[in-house]
């Protein structure tokens, strides 16, 4: 089955961007403290116009965005330049794109929920792939009530299918934020085996 086109860019011409919070995910300290570094690469897939590019920048760490639509890699190469910061944001597809060396962090933040079911599996390998083993996922699952989408809903029972444990180590749930678009988001941090 294919999946369905989604014309990103077009959301951001339209100002469609019901996902957007403006300001930084509640769980983003909670990740921090769980983590306990601050320096590395990170790495934030379909990173969109999210404040945590910069503010990952901002605590010290190697931030490389990427995202298919032109509005928001503008807006983050502007929002880092602005705030004296250094980073990479790159307009790429992601499932074409592979880091200069592999991350310590990947911070998936709505991005998944905005992926058709049917690319999740390319998804996850492609995670995989870009993270040093050892190195941390940052996943933020977005809890939606019925079917249909995007967002698509991220059920814990598929997660820990998609991520399974024999490649990736769960911790226990880290945080719930409730979200405009969803009914809420579960944080976890997974570490890649
Ligand atoms: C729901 S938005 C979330 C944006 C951001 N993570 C946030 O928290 O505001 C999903 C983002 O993923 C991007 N995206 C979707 N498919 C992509 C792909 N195949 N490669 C790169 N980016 C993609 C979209 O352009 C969009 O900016």
């Amino acid at each position: 089955m294919m999946e369905p086109v989604l014309d990103w860019e077009q959301r951001y011409q339209d100002a469609a961007t019901a996902w957007e919070r403006g300001a930084l995910n509640p769980a983003f300290e909670v990740w921090r403290d769980q983590l306990g570094i601050d320096s590395g690469i990170v790495i934030v897939p379909g990173c969109g116009r999210a404040p945590e590019v910069v503010e990952f920048a901002a605590r010290g760490w190697d931030v490389i965005g990427v995202d298919l639509a032109e509005t928001p890699v503008i807006f983050q190469r502007e929002a880092l330049a602005n705030a004296g910061l250094s980073g990479s944001v790159e307009q790429a597809n992601l499932f074409e794109w592979n880091p200069p060396v592999p991350a310590d962090l990947v911070y998936e933040q709505t991005c998944l929920c905005a992926l058709h079911p049917n690319q999740w599996r390319a998804y996850e390998s492609a995670l995989h792939r870009w993270l040093k083993p050892g190195g941390h996922l940052a996943a933020m699952f977005m809890q939606k009530e019925g079917e249909g989408g995007p967002p698509f809903h991220c059920g814990i029972d598929a997660m820990r299918n998609l991520f399974h444990e024999e490649t990736w180590q769960w911790s226990e749930q880290l945080y719930r934020s409730e979200h405009q678009i969803g009914v809420c988001e579960l944080a976890f941090l997974l570490t890649r085996r």
